[in-house]
């Protein structure tokens, strides 16, 4: 039984389909990894899940299911479910991570009060419960000196530290789904490494399962267990990492494969030429 289920998703801005009859699903668990180049309804796709994306947009769901299935066995299309519902939802059973952890970090309070907040709206917990919480994700978000960064500001900290507050609120109230919409993009390439190695640990850790947004082939050969290929708003395939890595079924798999670095590949050039996926595979 499939802790997620999504079929005929279809999503519409006025006359423009952002994503057409997208069918996928997420076993308990699992790591599904989602590439495709920009525009082609990734970030829709998540958006739509958490049922964020028609909030002050002109984006209509027109079609599909999102079945979630919940600790009690039932299952719950998240398309039928009023705001107070989904309000529930999100953090409790489904939480989001997005690129840039400033946008989505309050300037105003320290960070550990943010982490302390989440809790207790999502779980009632009281002040001091909340605060000694938070403490505790610090540790599991390897953040060392917590006892002193527990209190400081966003701006106070590197863009790496901040991500990690982001995945400790993604984290701190236990959800069962945990959507990372491009979560390293903003990183540089050392912190990308250790924030990806975190969040695969702490998967491992929770046994939280995992929807994995990214433009990155190797990040995905890193972490993901299946591979969903979007292009132009449709999935053009997906299957297993293996699969897709060692026998992509459609050209554009193929393409965004070659589009991965090779090692050695600037081997004899002063500087990274320009790829052109559609000329690559002409
Ligand atoms: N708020 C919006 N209003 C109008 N069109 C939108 C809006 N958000 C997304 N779109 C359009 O929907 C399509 C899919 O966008 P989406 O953000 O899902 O792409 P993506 O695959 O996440 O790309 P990226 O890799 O650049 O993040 C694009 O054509 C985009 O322009
Ligand atoms: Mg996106």
């Amino acid at each position: 039984m499939p802790l997620l289920s999504v079929s005929d998703l279809t999503v519409t801005f006025d006359d423009f389909t952002a994503v057409d009859s997208v069918d996928f699903t997420i076993e308990p668990g699992e790591t599904l990894g989602v590439v495709g180049e920009s525009g082609s309804g990734k970030s829709v796709t998540a958006l739509s899940i958490m049922r964020l994306i028609e909030m002050g947009t002109r984006a209509k769901i027109t079609r599909g299911r999102v079945e979630l299935e919940m600790p009690d066995g039932s299952t719950l299309d998240l398309l039928d479910q009023d705001e107070p519902t989904m309000r529930s939802i999100r953090g409790n059973q489904i939480a989001m991570i997005f690129q840039e952890p400033l946008t989505s970090l309050n300037p105003v309070y320290p960070v550990g009060e943010q982490i302390a907040e989440a809790l207790r709206i999502h779980e009632g917990s009281s002040r001091k419960a909340s605060m000694a919480r938070a403490r505790e994700m610090f540790d599991l978000v390897r953040i060392p000196e917590a006892d002193k960064r527990i209190g400081q500001y966003p701006h106070e900290m590197s863009g790496g530290m901040r991500q990690r507050i982001m995945i400790a609120i993604g984290l701190c109230c236990g959800p069962r789904l945990l959507i990372a919409d491009e979560p390293t993009t903003a990183l540089d390439v050392t912190i990308q490494a250790q924030i990806l190695g975190l969040i695969k640990q702490l998967q491992v850790e929770t046994g939280t399962a995992m929807m994995l947004i990214t433009h990155d082939m190797g990040v995905i050969a890193e972490v993901a267990d299946r591979v969903v290929v979007m292009n132009q708003a449709k999935i053009v395939e997906q299957g297993p990492v293996e699969q897709i890595f060692h026998s992509p079924r459609e050209s554009y798999t193929r393409g965004l494969l070659s589009a991965v670095p090779k090692l050695g590949s600037m081997a004899g050039h002063d500087g990274p030429r320009p790829f052109n996926l559609a000329g690559d595979l002409a």
